[in-house]
Formats: C-alpha cells, structure tokens, sequence
C-alpha cells in the first residue's frame, strides 16, 4: 500500500487544488479508510428520545459492522456490537425496537440489555454465561445525540470535541427534543466526495433555489469563512460555522419563517434566532434553526456509494398537522440533499475517468480544503 496518501492529499491543499482520482477510486484505500477512519470515528446512532426507556435499542451500522445501543432497566445506555457470541449471528435485524432481552434467532442464546449473556440452552453445567458477554463498544451522550466509537481506545469524547462550540449549540435544546422525521438517501458516490459538496457553496446559485430563499449566499461566499462568524476548534474534524439567513428569515426553511410553531429550546423564551452547523469529520453535521434541527450522518456504503441518513428534530410537544406540516418542515433540506446527492453522482462519474486531471479551487471553495486537512490528517493519524 502506498504509505502516503496524507502527504498526497497535503500536496493537493498546497496547490489549492482538488483531489486526484485513486483517492475516490482505489479499493485498498477505501477499506483502509473503514478500518482507520470510520472505526475509529465517532458515530451518530440516534437521539435520546428514541431509546427513552429501558428496553428501548436501535442499531447503527458502519461498514460490515452493526452494533447495538440500548437503554438497560436502571436507565443506562449501553453499546455493544450486534454479533452473536455462539456462532456470529447478526442478533436483531437493523432498525429500532424494544426488547425485554436480546435472543438470538439462530441458537436462542439471550442476552440482557446491557449486553452481558443471560443463558444458552443445553450447554452444559460448565460453562459460564459470564464469560460470553457481547462485546461493548464506546457510547457517549452529547446534547442529547447519541454517538458510538468501535475503537478500542476512543481517544477524545464527542463532548470534548464539541466543547468549544457548546454554547452555541446549549440554546436549541437538542436533547429535549424529538425526532420528528428521517429520511434515508442512497448517494452513487464515493463518501468524500459528498462531504467536499457539503462543504462549499460555490455550487449554490446554480443548484440550490429552495436553500437560498432565507440563507444569504451573498456573506458566506466571502474567500474567508471567518467573516460569517465562523469558530473552530483546534481539532481539524470539528468545524462551527453561524450561517448566514436573509435578513428577514428566522430559520432555514423555504419561506424563512419557522415550520415548526413551537420553537426549540431558549428561543421559544425570545432569544435571539441564528443558525448554526456543525460538523464532526467525516461522520455527521448537525444544523440547528430556532424552530427545527437536522441531524445529518454518512456512512460509506461501498467505494462509490454513500448512506445518507438525515433526521429532523422538532419540540418534544410539536406536533404533526398542528404545529407543523412534516412537507413543509422536511422541504429545505429534502430538496437540496436531492440535489446535492445529484451533483456527487456526477462528480464520481468524471472523476473515475482517466482523464481527470483536479482543478483548481475557486476562492469559495476554501472551505473544501478544510475538508482535507480533516481527512488528511485522520489519514496520518491511522499511518496512511
Ligand atoms: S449463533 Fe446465536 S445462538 Fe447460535
Ligand atoms: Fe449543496
């Protein structure tokens, strides 16, 4: 294996230029990328409000792994990876649910919610169902998001990641919030690629007519980002940007005015609306509006494919067809992921292409090469 697809991708920022075509294309990289990058990434599972109560599990799914995270009798969440401890059986098909216990289909062994072995049938006045537990996998609250981390040894929290931006984020409440609808979006595109459109909005007044109808492209296509009111931390995977609404919207939806009736957290006490993003390299973005929030995540899917789960979170007391139309709340973001997702299909078909020699960046797009030094340096960071 090439040993230094980081010193190409920094070759590549140097130049201001995209990125070359065997990083989207090559099969080694990619599944280097799932065992250094994604499983030892933290990743979005669900919201609170989902598992609420004791019994409560839903599965998050990276690459070929699944694990489980469920809420035990004595309230504790708890991870553990979805995979038998008898003979490897997928325990509970991908989704969400509630269980008393976990019993695997194929042999009936049955584990409790924290993941620890309860019994096996037949297997003998020997063994010891304490020797078999499920194995755990790292699981941390952050404002009411739940995230996991398959590495053995996690390195920094979500909220230590997170911390600089906390107080941005504190106002909207997230974590008394409810999941109010999510949306699945299969991309034919390779995941970076899809995190490079995220990044940047040159591609917006050509593509975007429902999203620039409260967000002012006009400030945030300014050559440097910090003129809108962007924070970062010193960690390259964690960026906060304030985005920039028209001056008449309050939140980011079609209309500029909120979808949702009751807002979120302090605003529905008078404070002061703003929007803000933030993302966690290359797992999830998070965009909070005063009346509504979207939880965004991506997980490859194979080396030209990318899952795209996009959740929107709304007042726990909000409800459909009174306080908000779910069309109307969904539509901003529905519509420009579609669009997006349309432009990464098309960027994965040309850069695939022998002739595909990247071009330079256009000042707008200094943001993607935040992006890279993101991915660059979790490339170093796993010796690629
Ligand atoms: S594989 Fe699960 S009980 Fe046998
Ligand atoms: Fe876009």
């Amino acid at each position: 294996m090439t040993a230094a697809y980081s010193e190409t991708v920094q070759q590549h920022i140097a130049a201001r230029t995209g990125m070359p075509r065997e990083l989207y294309t090559s099969p080694e990289l990619y599944e280097a990328e799932l065992a250094a990058v994604f499983q030892r990434s933290w990743l979005y599972a669900g919201h609170v409000s989902e598992i609420a109560r004791p019994g409560q599990y839903l599965t998050v799914a990276s690459g070929d792994e699944s694990v489980i995270v469920a809420r035990g009798n004595d309230e504790t969440i708890s991870a553990f990876y979805n995979v038998c401890r008898h003979r490897g059986a997928r325990l509970v098909d991908e989704g969400c649910g509630s269980a008393r216990r976990f019993v695997c289909p194929y042999h009936q062994w049955t584990y409790r919610l924290d993941g620890s072995l309860l019994g096996a049938p037949r297997m003998g006045k020997d063994f010891d169902p304490a020797e078999h537990p499920l194995p755990t996998v790292a699981v941390e609250v952050w404002q009411g998001l739940v995230f996991v981390n398959l590495a053995a040894d996690p390195g920094p929290g979500v909220g230590a990641l997170f911390a600089d931006g906390e107080a941005v984020v504190a106002p909207f409440a997230l974590a008394e919030a409810r999941v109010a609808h999510t949306e699945d979006y299969l991309v034919a595109a390779n995941w970076k690629l899809v995190w490079e459109n995220a990044q940047e909005c040159y591609h917006c007044m050509a593509n975007h007519p429902e999203f620039l109808k409260a967000f002012d492209l006009a400030s945030i296509n300014e050559p440097d980002w910090r003129e809108c009111d962007v924070q970062r931390s010193d960690d390259r995977r964690v960026q906060y940007a304030k985005l920039p609404l028209r001056s008449d919207a309050v939140s980011l939806t079609v209309d500029g005015r909120p979808a949702v009736a009751k807002l979120l957290g302090e605003f529905a006490a008078g404070r002061e609306p703003y929007t803000v993003a933030i993302h966690l390299k290359p797992t999830v973005a998070v965009v909070c509006s005063p009346d509504y929030a979207i939880i965004l995540t991506d997980s490859p899917d194979g080396l030209g494919s990318t899952k795209v789960r996009v959740s929107w979170l709304v007042h726990p007391s909000a409800e459909a067809g009174t306080d908000y139309d779910v069309d109307n709340l969904i539509k901003v973001w529905d519509q420009t992921n579609r669009q997006d997702w349309k432009l990464c299909e098309r960027a994965q078909l040309g850069v695939r292409s022998q002739s595909y020699v990247p071009g330079p960046l256009a000042a707008d797009e200094a943001s993607v090469l935040d992006f890279y030094r993101a991915y660059a340096q979790l490339l170093a960071d796993a010796g690629l």
